[in-house]
């Protein structure tokens, strides 16, 4: 950890990885014990019910010890098989990554390309579908992370529902315990998550779930998997067990996070993460910034940075002054945007010093108090 400024401890507000829960913390330092156990297949059966209810499914969630990127390509290679002509929204870096690996795993690939900080119409995916019925899959992210946008997945599932010999694929990694996300309700076909987003553990677990749509063309599906194979991993999860060694530290301190994230604490927590997003919109203007997405994301906020300002050096600065982690953008986005994450143990107080740092960092001293003022609105700790 830098700490070059004595005076600002240090402060990680990335869309992932994300400051960790103390609880979190506190498991983590604990003595290992060994996976299979009585003592963690108690674990391993209280944390796969709760899944359940951060993803909404009755279905099984499985873990897999792999950063969300394995849980992509086990989405792939557990429903398709080489050959298989898929529609992959392409609207940002992520999007690109189902793209790419669909093509490297041997699928029959178009890209439906949606201008980066929009989302897509599930008009254009109707359409695509209906020119091309033999389309074994649409791919796309709830959250493309590197534009901070969100897609209308709930507009999308009604288009791709309807067809039998379809499924709808999502990356929820930056949505899922972030956003409203109806797996079952909403019939997500394929659904993947990572640890070291809403779910406020290190970077290490991903998550991954199908419907019974989904189970069925399991059943056809002929890409070659070992490491990946669902199957196996639901008949071990059925006896209590995972297939491989279990992620045994993440998956013990996923079951203190996860009560943050499940019954009645799941609403309370996906409020406070709008919360937090709406306050970071709201300072923008006064600190001459601009909200760059056009469907902004509860999870993360992009911001541009005027002309003049290169937010690549912007955010080095910040880090090496400040003692504060941001992200800046990818490809053409480089030098143009700052990305503030909402995900993960994220105090007032965190809020509170990244108004302050941005506004020294701009040079804006004079609007510190205008942006201060606005931020302890946003976080209902001024009234008005
Ligand atoms: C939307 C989305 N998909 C996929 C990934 C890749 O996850 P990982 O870096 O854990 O492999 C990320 C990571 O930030 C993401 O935000």
């Amino acid at each position: 950890m830098s700490a070059n400024n004595k005076n600002y401890p240090y402060r990680l507000l990335t869309p992932g990885p994300v400051p960790l829960h103390p609880e979190v913390q506190k498991i983590l330092a604990e003595p290992m014990i060994h996976h299979r156990t009585p003592e963690f297949e108690r674990t391993l059966k209280n944390v796969s019910e709760q899944l359940k209810d951060v993803f909404s499914t009755r279905q099984p969630v499985f873990m897999h010890a792999s950063t969300g990127t394995g849980a992509m390509e086990s989405a792939i290679v557990n429903t398709l098989s080489a050959g298989d002509e898929v529609l992959v929204v392409v609207s940002g870096k992520f999007g690109e990554r189902w793209a790419e690996m669909s093509k490297r795993l041997g699928l029959e690939v178009t890209p439906l390309m949606v201008e980066w900080g929009h989302a897509v119409e599930p008009r254009a995916v109707q359409k695509y579908l209906d020119a091309h019925p033999n389309t074994k899959a649409v791919f796309t992210q709830a959250c493309e992370t590197s534009t901070a946008t969100i897609h209308p997945i709930r507009e999308i599932a009604q288009v791709v529902g309807n067809r039998e010999s379809t499924i709808f694929i999502v990356d929820a990694i930056t949505a899922v315990g972030a956003m409203e996300l109806e797996t079952d309700a909403w019939g997500l076909d394929v659904v993947i998550g990572g640890s070291q987003k809403a779910f406020m553990l290190p970077t290490g677990l991903s998550f991954i779930t199908l419907s019974e749509k989904a189970w069925r063309f399991n059943e056809r599906s002929l890409l070659p998997r070992f490491y990946w194979d669902l199957r196996a991993e639901k008949k071990s999860l059925a006896k209590g067990e995972t297939h491989f060694s279990a992620a045994v530290s993440l998956v013990r301190a996923l079951e203190a996070s996860l009560k943050l994230l499940t019954g009645s604490e799941k609403k309370r927590t996906l409020q406070r993460i709008e919360k937090l997003a709406r306050a970071t919109r709201a300072i923008a203007e006064p600190l001459g910034l601009r909200v760059y997405s056009h469907a902004p994301s509860p999870s993360v906020t992009a911001l541009l940075t005027p002309e003049g300002i290169d937010s690549q050096k912007l955010r080095e600065h910040i880090e090496k002054e400040y003692n504060l982690t941001l992200m800046g953008g990818q490809d053409h986005l480089k030098g143009k945007i700052l990305r503030i994450g909402h995900l993960g143990y994220i105090t007032d107080d965190d809020m509170l010093a990244t108004a302050e740092i941005l506004c020294r960092a701009l040079s804006l001293d004079q609007c510190l108090g205008v942006v201060m003022k606005i931020m302890k609105r946003e976080l209902a700790l001024e009234k008005n």
